[in-house]
């Protein structure tokens, strides 16, 4: 049986639906020492602000059982070096579709961040970042309030002509609510999902493990509630959905397809093992000949 693993997204057309997830990847430029990045389905480059920023004190990493814990504060290096400097350097190594994900703290700077990255080339689609737990303001509290998502989606639909993907947070109660409200301003597919908060403590120091008492937890630990997060916000819209969470192998793609994704992102399994996603990659077709699956159109939303 030949399998294909081509998907199309939004209007993009994939080679395969696998993509590193934004920070988990930078902009590119350690991993093309290690692979060939073009064998990719897109990058999603780490979230961008218009000012640089440097992001929480250290230590903001933290490893646990099945997964890991960030509280890094969108460090970056703000609009004008990404554009300058990070995106010519990512071009130099890599062909793809390259998704943009931006974070703004008012629906104006989520805006013009969007029009700066318009018309930039290999620049594919926009992921407005509205799901991080890390910053004080802004961030997961955007994403958390079904009106204030919409109002972002519908600036940044007002500043590009490109596919907007908006990432939603698991940390509410209802994930369709905010996705049905995106969908309400004009995105063009939902990425889901960002971390849960999260607490690690140090016994001895009698102290949280990382500077930022809360963290984002990623990874295995919670690939089984992004499926569920996933098949639930497949049901409520008509756009495509990307699915995030845990995902570490060729089995993990295929179960977040049949939970309805039309691509996912791998995200902390780059950070355990930078070769994850070309071996996810490679696995694919090899795992669907086994289960007879023809293409992932056949058992994309079967649950
Ligand atoms: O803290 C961070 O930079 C993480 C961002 C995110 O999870 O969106």
């Amino acid at each position: 049986m030949k399998c294909n693993i081509g998907v199309s997204l939004a209007g993009i057309d994939l080679r395969n639906p696998v993509m590193p997830a934004s920070g988990t990847f930078g902009y590119g430029q350690e991993y093309k020492e290690v692979y060939d990045l073009s064998l990719l389905g897109a990058i999603v480059t780490k979230s961008v602000t218009e000012e640089p920023r440097y992001g929480n004190p250290l230590p903001r990493i933290a490893e646990c059982s099945q997964g890991m814990m960030n509280s890094i504060g969108l460090q970056n290096p703000g609009i004008k070096h990404y554009i300058n400097e990070d995106l010519p350097h990512l071009r130099e190594c890599y062909y793809g579709p390259i998704i943009s994900n931006i974070s703004g703290f008012s629906p104006e700077e989520f805006g013009r961040l969007a029009a700066a990255v318009d018309g930039q080339e290999q620049v594919a689609a926009i992921e407005v970042n509205i799901s991080c737990p890390n910053v004080k303001e802004g961030g997961s509290a955007f994403g958390s309030d079904p009106e204030m998502s919409r109002k972002i989606t519908e600036e940044v639909k007002k500043n590009t002509s490109l596919p907007v993907f908006v990432k939603l947070t698991p940390n509410v109660t209802d994930i369709t609510e905010i996705a049905r409200a995106c969908e309400a301003g004009g995105a063009d597919g939902i990425s889901l999902i960002n971390n849960f908060r999260a607490l690690k403590i140090d016994l001895k120091a009698r102290k949280p493990v990382t500077a930022v008492k809360y963290a984002g937890l990623s990874g295995p630990a919670i690939k089984p509630i992004a499926l569920r997060m996933v098949n639930e916000v497949y049901h409520a819209v008509n756009i495509p959905v990307i699915g995030i969470g845990g995902i570490s192998k060729a089995d993990d793609v295929l179960e977040m397809v049949m939970a309805g994704a039309s691509a996912v992102q791998v995200g902390t399994a780059n950070l355990i093992d930078p070769w994850a996603c070309p071996e996810i990659i490679q696995k694919l077709p090899q795992r669907m000949e086994e289960l007879g699956i023809s293409s992932l159109d056949e058992i994309r939303g079967v649950i």
